[in-house]
């Protein structure tokens, strides 16, 4: 992509998928790739302008203009080679950053197209100074599901390229990293505005590359601190298992286990301990996966129940007949474990569907898959 945009035939991208599954770090990897700093997976290595940033939910049509400007912006000035001629963009965008302030105290009277227009004009004034030194420019927008749909970040970047398109030299790549939610709200936005992007789905890895994970990390930590740390075969074959190939899992159970080592030899008991620990890696996970106090209370029988059931079809529809058959629970009993995971939004129900609900996502299932199986819990067994 980053090839044919080189060459005036621009190809922009989506990454997206799960919480932890990697889209941030391919997305540095790709960055690294772009402005030279790495040699590319195939081909010579690439000279372009990076321009990253992130969304946040609070960001609306206007600040991601404002933003798409000042990180070009910061990005030019911070590029060694572009002394010379930095001036005079830095000329052109202080304007329009300028013009951005006044427009903001205004708001009401603003037209966001107006705007968009000085936007389109910065990158291509900057796209054009810089080709006799750079092959063009990547912008790299990560956290895209952030913003709310009235943001209209899909609409946003239709009416950027189509602008952009307009212009010589065309040579700014689009790349979009976030939760796969993004695609709704890009389509909500503008129903072509997808159209734009070729969309790449990240998958949890292979146990084989889960493994790899491990001794890439072992590895580095071995050139850093010249400590020779060994792993036995079965711990790493136990991490690589319950993490079930997302990233974000084998390495906190790694790094939990490595934590919990004492003598350079991380064996299963290591991995364990780490696992179940104070600040232990379910903890870790734990939290970043329910809400505050209520990983605490996830400890609670019934509720474990209800979810390791629904987590062996990862996050399909179970019905709570099915619900009721397997995890054995009072009716009441379960009338309540379900009213309040729903409440916490920990399940989802059908929408139009009664007694219908699923875990809203494949990596909590393997959490929950792994908190209720995993051996030497504490106050599991
Ligand atoms: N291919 C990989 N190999 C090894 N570790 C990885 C890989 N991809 C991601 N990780 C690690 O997994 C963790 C989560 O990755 P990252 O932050 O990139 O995910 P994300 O999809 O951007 O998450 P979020 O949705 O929370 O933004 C990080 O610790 C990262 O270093
Ligand atoms: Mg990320």
């Amino acid at each position: 992509m980053l090839f044919n945009t080189q060459h005036g035939n621009p190809q922009h991208f989506l990454l997206h998928g799960e919480r932890g599954i990697g889209k941030s770090s391919l997305s540095y990897m790709h960055e690294f790739a772009a402005s030279g700093q790495i040699q590319p997976w195939e081909g010579e290595r690439f000279n372009f302008l990076t321009v990253s940033l992130l969304l946040e939910p609070s960001d609306t049509y206007i600040s991601i203009i404002r933003k798409l400007g000042s990180t070009l912006r910061r990005s030019l000035a911070n590029h060694n080679k572009l002394e010379a001629r930095a001036k005079e963009v830095w000329d052109f965008l202080t304007r329009w950053e300028v013009m951005g302030v006044k427009y903001r105290e205004l708001d009401a009277a603003v037209s966001p197209s107006e705007l968009l227009d000085e936007l389109a004009e910065s990158y291509s004034t900057a796209c054009s100074r810089i080709s006799d030194t750079l092959a063009g420019i990547l912008v790299l927008i990560d956290e895209a599901d952030k913003p709310p749909a009235t943001a209209n970040l899909g609409a946003l970047l239709k009416g950027l390229t189509e602008r952009l398109t307009r212009t010589t030299p065309n040579t700014i790549c689009f790349g979009l990293a976030g939760i796969s939610s993004v695609i709704d709200t890009i389509r909500q936005s503008h129903e072509s505005a997808l159209r734009l992007f070729t969309s790449f789905d990240l998958r949890p890895l292979s146990r084989e590359e889960s493994v790899e994970v491990i001794r890439n990390g072992l590895n580095k930590s071995r050139e850093k601190t010249s400590l020779k740390i060994r792993i036995s075969p079965e711990a790493e074959q136990f991490i690589a298992l319950y993490s079930e190939g997302y990233p974000h899992f084998i390495q906190q159970f790694a790094y939990c286990a490595f934590e919990a080592d004492k003598d350079n030899d991380i064996d299963l008991d290591d991995v364990k301990r780490g696992a179940w620990g104070e600040h232990g890696a379910f903890q870790q996970l734990g939290t970043k996966y329910f809400q505050g106090l209520y990983f605490d209370r996830i400890g609670s029988d019934d509720y474990r129940q209800v979810l390791r059931y629904m987590s062996e079809h990862l996050d399909g529809w179970v019905s709570k007949e099915d619900i009721r058959s397997h995890a054995k629970l009072k009716p009441s009993t379960l009338n309540n474990a379900i009213k309040a995971l729903r409440d916490r939004q920990i399940i989802v129900p059908q929408p139009g569907q009664r007694g219908m609900y699923r875990l809203p996502t494949k990596s909590f299932a393997a959490w929950i898959r792994a908190f209720t199986n995993f051996p030497g819990s504490p106050n599991l067994e």
